[in-house]
């Protein structure tokens, strides 16, 4: 009997790496081992801006689709692969294009602010993009008589009320995963931890980020709780994140808060997310498959809104 090869995927893809000089970007909502082979790991606003100065040959993205689809449109010159095309977001599907774009015609006196959650061709629909680390600088930047509708999330539309004291239109979507935080297991746990610091992402419920305190990017969540004072926090966003909090705070205690209130699940990962493997990555970076690919067309009219964020976002 032969013992089956066992590959070691980390190793192998970065040989690729080296060989197709490429770049490997990655959410911190990725598995940890993916985390551990990326060039860069960050916030969506962080790996935009990767993307957009990327030298490499290829981009190759440890992410959802639309996070893949804004790498290409900002540096379309490159091969963006994206290890699983089934790698969507809740966001993106609850804002279809014909809708938004009956949405738009309703309201044409409203500028369109889009979240970065949504495809290339609501982008290309839009006046202006934001992320969740740049949101409140962008809705503060218009006109105070501007008026403005927000798409496609909700939650992050509602915060962003709140912050700017200004009136949204919003689209009516939803992040699955965010949405589902308990609000009383949260309270539930603060009573466990009452010197705990509570974080969460503008993605959540106004119930969860109202008892929050701090709110705020993934990137900004992890700044927060490094220099912070508090040793405990509850963590109100996707488990991916403490990969990397653990590696920037040992020693402090962190504790993902549960999402389901009849205890079906204590977990709080985005299937999205978590569909990309190490296996997926070596085989895309192999076969240079699978590929994202946008018309010209569309990347002229999503690469407006996109260059006016970043230029906002320095
Ligand atoms: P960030 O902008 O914080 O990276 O969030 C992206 C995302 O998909 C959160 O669910
Ligand atoms: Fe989309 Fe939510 Fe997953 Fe982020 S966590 S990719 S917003 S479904």
């Amino acid at each position: 009997m032969c013992a089956a090869l066992k590959i070691n995927y980390s190793e192998e893809i970065l040989k690729l790496k080296k060989s197709k000089n490429a770049l490997i970007l990655a959410h911190y909502y990725q598995r940890p081992e993916i985390q551990e082979i990326a060039d860069h790991v960050g916030d969506s606003l962080a790996l935009s801006k990767f993307a957009a100065a990327a030298k490499e040959d290829m981009i190759v993205f440890a992410g959802v689709k639309f996070m893949a689809e804004t790498a290409k449109i900002l540096n379309p010159g490159k091969k963006v692969l994206l290890p699983d095309l089934n790698a969507g977001c809740s966001l993106v599907d609850s804002c279809t294009p014909q809708a938004f774009a009956a949405f738009k015609k309703e309201h044409p006196d409203h500028l369109a602010v889009t979240y970065i959650n949504c495809s290339t061709e609501i982008k290309a629909q839009s006046d202006i993009i934001c992320t969740s680390s740049n949101a409140v600088k962008i809705i503060e930047s218009l006109p105070k008589n501007q008026k403005v509708l927000f798409a496609p999330d909700r939650n992050l539309g509602k915060y962003l009320m709140e912050e700017t004291g200004r009136e949204l239109l919003l689209w009516d979507g939803a992040c699955v995963v965010h949405e589902a935080f308990s609000f009383n297991k949260i309270i539930a746990l603060y009573a466990q931890y009452p010197k705990s610091k509570i974080v969460a992402h503008p993605e959540s419920d106004t119930s969860i980020l109202d008892v929050a305190h701090f709110v705020g990017s993934t990137a900004a969540m992890i700044d927060y709780i490094k220099k912070s004072y508090a040793c405990e926090f509850l963590i109100a966003t996707e488990a991916g994140i403490l990969h990397q909090l653990a590696k920037e705070v040992p020693n402090k205690k962190l504790i993902p808060v549960p999402t389901q209130e009849d205890n079906s699940c204590a977990c709080s990962e985005c299937a999205y997310m978590k569909i990309n493997t190490l296996e997926k990555i070596y085989t895309c970076m192999l076969h240079e498959s699978p590929e994202i690919s946008i018309s010209t067309d569309l990347i002229e009219k999503a690469v407006q809104p996109l260059n006016r964020m970043l230029s906002l976002s320095l």
